[in-house]
């Protein structure tokens, strides 16, 4: 038997042995991100059959300059995320904000990312803090007394379950403040044969990306999981509205993980990914649900995704 390894993340192991031995067996979906896991997605927002970058870059496009004519140009721009993607720019261009604060838990990534903005946009003032999003965040006193336009695109938001999508919208309201406005992307329900392409692409990367989960477990934890024996399944779930993505045993297997045994038999999934997917009333409801008013959708002629801009709703007394 090895000695446990000491540079495993002890939130990982957690959340693989307790997922494991849930009686529907599930990982979340942000241990799919590790190096290995990052270079594949940004390989999938490259992929022809899916269509969500390509098409919120091509709305951020257009709209910017409408973002910034309601929002109001010149103050700041706080981006929910790291900012690496190249949406960023075109946002910062059009609203020319005097601040602009990147907010990523993974401090490298942020940093890197505001270095080469920094390069893109010398007279910007960037402070990037180092924090998880999902809480309510005190903003650097430079952005004090600005109003805050808030950033989150890439329809990151379909990752959560309406419940902590909530969670978060309403903490990324405490974050931003009074008179402040969200600008977020929005994944559209849409034909289940497009949605079904864009998470099973012919290339095989998504596959890749989903089964990288096993690579990770094998290399950061004591663990030797046979690969092999899982395949990458898509599914839309229509009661949830949801794509979701599940690592299928291909034949009964037993390994161990940290000295504890798990048995799959063929057909059994691991859950690693849930992408839900609004109607237009749906994300509504799901904005207004934490305090964000709709202001204005813009959709491609598809509607296949939504760029919506939200105001941060005052409270008030209703009936
Ligand atoms: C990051 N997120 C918005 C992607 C999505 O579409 O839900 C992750 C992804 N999973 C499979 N393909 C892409």
């Amino acid at each position: 038997m090895h000695a446990p390894r000491q540079s495993a993340d002890p939130a990982f192991r957690g959340d693989v042995l307790a997922g494991l031995k849930a009686p529907i067996p599930a990982i979340p979906a942000r241990w799919l991100y590790d190096r290995r896991g990052s270079e594949l997605f940004e390989e999938i927002t490259r992929l022809p059959e899916y269509y969500p970058t390509r098409t919120e870059r091509a709305l951020l496009e257009e709209h910017s300059a409408d973002v910034a004519r309601i929002a109001g140009i010149g103050d700041a721009v706080i981006e929910f995320g790291s900012g690496s993607s190249t949406k960023t720019p075109l946002l910062l261009r059009a609203v020319a904000p005097s601040a602009y604060v990147p907010i990523d838990i993974s401090g490298d990534f942020l940093r890197d990312s505001a270095a080469g903005l920094q390069a893109e946009f010398p007279d910007l003032s960037i402070h990037p803090v180092e924090a998880d999003f999902m809480r309510p965040i005190r903003l650097p006193a430079a952005v004090e007394g600005l109003t805050k336009l808030g950033f989150f695109p890439g329809s990151t938001i379909g990752n959560l379950v309406p419940r902590t999508a909530t969670d978060l919208l309403r903490a990324m309201k405490d974050t931003l403040g009074e008179g402040s406005w969200l600008l977020i992307g929005m994944d559209r329900t849409k034909p289940v044969d497009v949605l079904l392409a864009a998470y099973d692409d012919a290339a095989g990367v998504t596959a890749a990306f989903n089964l990288n989960l096993l690579h990770r477990i094998n290399a950061e934890l004591e663990a030797e999981v046979p690969v092999d024996a899982f395949r990458h399944r898509a599914i839309w779930n229509d009661r949830m509205s949801r794509m979701e993505m599940h690592l299928e045993a291909v034949r009964d297997v037993a390994f161990r993980i940290e000295g504890e045994s798990f048995t799959f038999r063929a057909g059994q999934t691991i859950h690693t990914e849930n992408s839900h997917k609004y109607g237009l009333r749906d994300s509504r409801l799901l904005l207004r649900a934490a305090g964000w008013a709709v202001c204005k959708e813009w959709t491609d002629p598809d509607d296949w995704f939504a760029l919506i801009l939200a105001e941060a709703e005052p409270p008030r007394f209703a009936p």
